[in-house]
């Protein structure tokens, strides 16, 4: 018998200022697409950017519905857009921003085991890592793939392949 530790290493930014171009302007998108969040049971709104590539960002929001389980959190929106409108460009990066009331929490939003399957899958399917941004009021977390969020992910194309 073995113990086996995981070790998960990841980023942590005070403000979008210190990362690099590219991901200031992922993080601002995903702020933006908050905008579009239709949360009226919740009042959580969340916002979500994805970046192909070739550098195309695409943007999603949460949205909601009486009917609560035919909602869709922000990260599948945006994923389920970039894979309906780009088929077959890998997405490199996602970033979320989610509060109440349109703000932001302290804590960065995390996404759900839901939506991180739905990352590991695309991720597997582009065959680049996917890093994924989660926004905070007070502090960003970058984490480099889907796998440091998603530990034994659940990959049916690995044996396939
Ligand atoms: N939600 C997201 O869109 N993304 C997350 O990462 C967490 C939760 C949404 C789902 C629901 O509309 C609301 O936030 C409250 O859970």
């Amino acid at each position: 018998m073995n113990t086996v530790t995981l070790n998960i290493v990841y980023q942590e930014y005070a403000a979008a200022a210190e990362m690099d171009p590219q991901d200031q302007a992922l993080v601002a998108a995903a702020m933006e697409a908050q905008k579009s969040s239709y949360a009226p049971y919740s009042k959580f709104n969340v916002g979500a950017a994805v970046r192909l590539e070739d550098g195309i960002i695409v943007k999603g929001s949460n949205q909601e519905n009486s009917a609560y389980p035919s909602g869709l959190c922000a990260e599948r929106t945006a994923m389920f857009a970039a894979g309906a409108a780009h088929p077959g460009k890998a997405m490199t990066a996602i970033a979320i921003a989610g509060g109440f009331d349109f703000g932001l929490d302290g804590t960065p939003c995390t996404p759900c085991g839901a939506c991180r399957q739905v990352m590991a899958e695309y991720q597997m399917a582009g065959g680049k890592p996917m890093n994924v941004i989660m926004v905070g009021a007070n502090k960003i977390l970058k984490f480099n793939r889907v796998d440091d969020i998603l530990p034994f992910i659940f990959d049916s194309f690995t044996e396939k392949k």
